[in-house]
């Protein structure tokens, strides 16, 4: 079945995250792949407690505050590597299969936008850098609502903007309790589980589970 938009996540779903500490592994030693399972754990654990509270920080600030914890918590890890960290935030590797999966959906009739947490400025660059942007019509930013995800005015922008009852629009997302935060809303979702996780969150369960977007 093929939908009206296909909307995407941004980081873990089309751009690798970890792929910033990767690039200097050397550097970063045996712990590299903790520093940045904690350095992304942090960046969400921020988002969430901020919308909790009512007040909002842009992901930005909150990329380079929880960095930050990282470094506290890894007192081994090379601090001068900090700037050349969020450094390629900005220019993050996506994914192998994405143009050529995106350039199919598009050529098919459908939208193809990213729904993301991060700032206008941090997914513009990261779609040009990866070479995206004449395949993706539209970049929501949570910056607009001021309220990260699973707030439902996220998933929220999409519907109203495109005027589309929410299960005309296929959501994917590799973070699972952003697919949670999806379907509660009503959207069609699609788990791509690149990390070949356990299930969780089963009251709100996807459509659709997938190992990556090659086949959606
Ligand atoms: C995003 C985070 C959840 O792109 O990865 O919204």
């Amino acid at each position: 079945m093929s939908h009206a938009a296909y909307v995407f996540d941004a980081y873990g779903t089309l751009f690798d995250v970890h792929a910033a500490v990767r690039r200097h592994a050397p550097a970063m030693g045996a712990d590299g792949q903790a520093f940045s399972d904690l350095w992304r754990a942090k960046q969400l654990e921020y988002s969430w407690i901020r919308t909790l509270m009512g007040t909002y920080t842009d992901f930005w600030t909150l990329t380079e505050q929880s960095l930050d914890y990282a470094f506290a918590r890894f007192p081994s890890a090379d601090r001068t590597l900090k700037t050349a960290l969020l450094d390629a935030y900005w220019h993050l590797d996506c994914y192998p299969e994405v143009p050529g999966v995106l350039k199919h959906l598009k050529d098919r009739g459908a939208r193809i936008a990213i729904l993301s947490n991060g700032t206008p400025q941090m997914l513009q660059s990261a779609v040009k850098k990866a070479g995206l942007d004449l395949i993706i019509d539209d970049i929501f930013s949570v910056e607009t609502v001021k309220s990260f995800k699973t707030a439902p005015a996220v998933y929220d922008m999409v519907t109203t903007t495109y005027r589309l009852y929410p299960d005309a629009v296929s959501f994917q997302s590799s973070n699972r309790w952003d697919i949670a935060g999806a379907t509660k809303f009503g959207f069609r979702t699609v788990w791509i589980n690149r990390g070949n996780m356990p299930d969780e969150y089963a009251d709100y369960g996807p459509s659709l589970i997938l190992p990556s977007l090659e086949s959606l």
